[in-house]
């Protein structure tokens, strides 16, 4: 076959692109193969780590696209067991939506998949693996997915800081131990060795006066970072994707749940010579998350409060009283007081749960039920009471659809898709069920989802 001189030059440059780099455009189909890299995750005086990774790359490569833009990507499984990809924050196709056991089979080793959908909405979101996913996801599978507004909004520069804690051996190898019984019955796998990018102590070189975009995206097993900012002064712009009605200031320290994401505009005040941070609170005690090494000035003076960023659809909850209402109760865990329930259709004590090792219940059953915690008719508003009975908190996701805090006055949160529950509290959340399909609802504290937490609902 001879090719057109057209079709030789596109092959050429996409040859020379390097994978991350590839943007994507429309039609076009690259690849992301999931397979072990090798990694100096640790500092240099320790070995390389093996990672899982997406085109042996920590985290996995930057897709980006143009709002409305179609992204197309061929999930290639060069590891020795089945993977899925899950677009997190997509408001996508059902069949697209990448969750093993509920939209597709899991991908087998050797074999591929193809997701192809368009991405409605411009903001910050993330792919990970979907398949024994606290395992998957802890091993560095996973990318950040960046939607950009139809218009750049008036910024000198954009990071993407992924936030990850790793758990590391002696070794610099990722433990192996996924599945202790103290870490799912407690607050999840907690790692050792915080970076961002897979970097640790990621520095970036600022100008004072600057205005920096930075799209924070939480891809932790279970840790709930607490960030403040020094010699940085912002605002948050988007909470998951969703730009917020008007910025939100950054006065205090303010809190990452595993996948959420944050936008922020952030204004350079430190001087030349000083340096800026991303700051994270561990009990009390102040760490560099990312720091911002500032060389020269971008400008003398700050720019005004920054505009908006342009709303995405806003699915409004219109029948609010008259919504489909659901309690779900969240029991179990260490503390807590579950004495029994639903584990593959038997009602099973708490001992028979942890010796299977389970500990959670979500509406009374352990794991994913065949029937839905929630059938609703496609544009019906849906409520549900989220009963914290466990001594923990819990990152509580919803795929396919962004919901809303229902505020004790009546007032509604800001749109989000997954949300941090405290312990021992009771939060309500309403979302317009808009896109028909079955949509996992589960704990993003991974492995409280392996160990119970999971459960599903169909829009129909
Ligand atoms: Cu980010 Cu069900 O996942
Ligand atoms: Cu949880």
């Amino acid at each position: 076959m001879q090719l057109s001189k057209r079709q030789f030059l596109a092959s050429t440059a996409a040859a020379l692109l390097a994978p991350g780099l590839l943007r994507a455009s429309t039609g076009e189909i690259t690849t992301l193969t999931a397979k072990k890299s090798m990694h100096q995750l640790a500092p240099d005086s320790y070995p390389e780590t093996e990672l899982w990774s997406f085109n042996s790359t920590a985290p996995g490569p930057e897709l980006r696209l143009p709002k409305g833009g179609r992204l197309h990507r061929r999930l290639v499984n060069g590891l020795e067991e089945g993977t899925s990809i899950h677009w997190h924050g997509i408001r996508i196709d059902n069949a697209m939506d990448g969750v093993s056991g509920l939209t597709q089979d899991a991908v087998a080793p050797g074999a591929q998949f193809d997701y192809d959908f368009t991405v409605p909405d411009a903001g910050t979101y993330w792919y990970h693996a979907h398949n024994n996913s606290m395992e998957q996801v802890a091993r560095g599978l996973y990318g950040p997915l960046i939607v950009e507004e139809a218009e750049r909004p008036d910024i000198d520069a954009e990071h993407v800081l992924v936030l990850d804690d790793w758990r590391l051996t002696q070794t610099a190898e990722i433990d192996p131990d996924f599945a202790a019984p103290h870490d799912l019955s407690h607050a999840g796998r907690m790692g050792n060795y915080i970076a961002t990018n897979a970097t640790f102590d990621l520095k970036k070189t600022v100008k004072q006066h600057q205005r920096l975009r930075l799209r924070l995206i939480n891809a932790s097993n279970a840790r709930i970072f607490s960030l403040t900012l020094q010699g940085l002064e912002g605002w948050i712009m988007a909470y998951d994707g969703m730009p917020l009605p008007s910025p939100e200031r950054i006065e205090k320290e303010f809190i990452l749940a595993p996948a959420q994401r944050m936008d922020l505009f952030v204004d350079v005040i430190a001087a030349q010579g000083e340096e800026a941070y991303l700051v994270r609170l561990d009990q009390d005690k102040g760490a560099a998350q990312v720091s911002f090494v500032v060389e020269g000035q971008g400008s003398s003076v700050r720019r005004d409060t920054p505009v908006v960023l342009p709303p995405n659809a806003d699915p409004a909850l219109n029948d609010i009283d008259s919504a489909n209402r659901v309690t779900m109760k969240i029991e179990g865990g260490a503390m807590g007081s579950l004495s029994s329930a639903m584990l593959d259709g038997k009602n099973v004590s708490f001992r028979d749960m942890s010796s299977a090792g389970k500990y959670w219940a979500m509406a009374g059953n352990v794991g994913m039920p065949d029937t839905p915690l929630v059938d609703a008719g496609r544009g019906e508003t849906v409520r549900i009471s989220m009963v914290n009975e466990s001594a923990f908190p819990h990152a509580m996701h919803l795929h396919g659809m962004h919901f809303r805090e229902v505020m004790p006055d009546g007032s509604f949160g800001p749109l989000r898709d997954t949300y941090l529950l405290p312990g021992r509290e009771t939060r309500e959340i309403a979302f317009l069920a808009d896109n028909p399909g079955k949509w996992l609802f589960h704990c993003h504290m991974l492995g409280h989802a392996a160990a119970g937490m999971m459960q599903w609902m169909r829009v129909a």
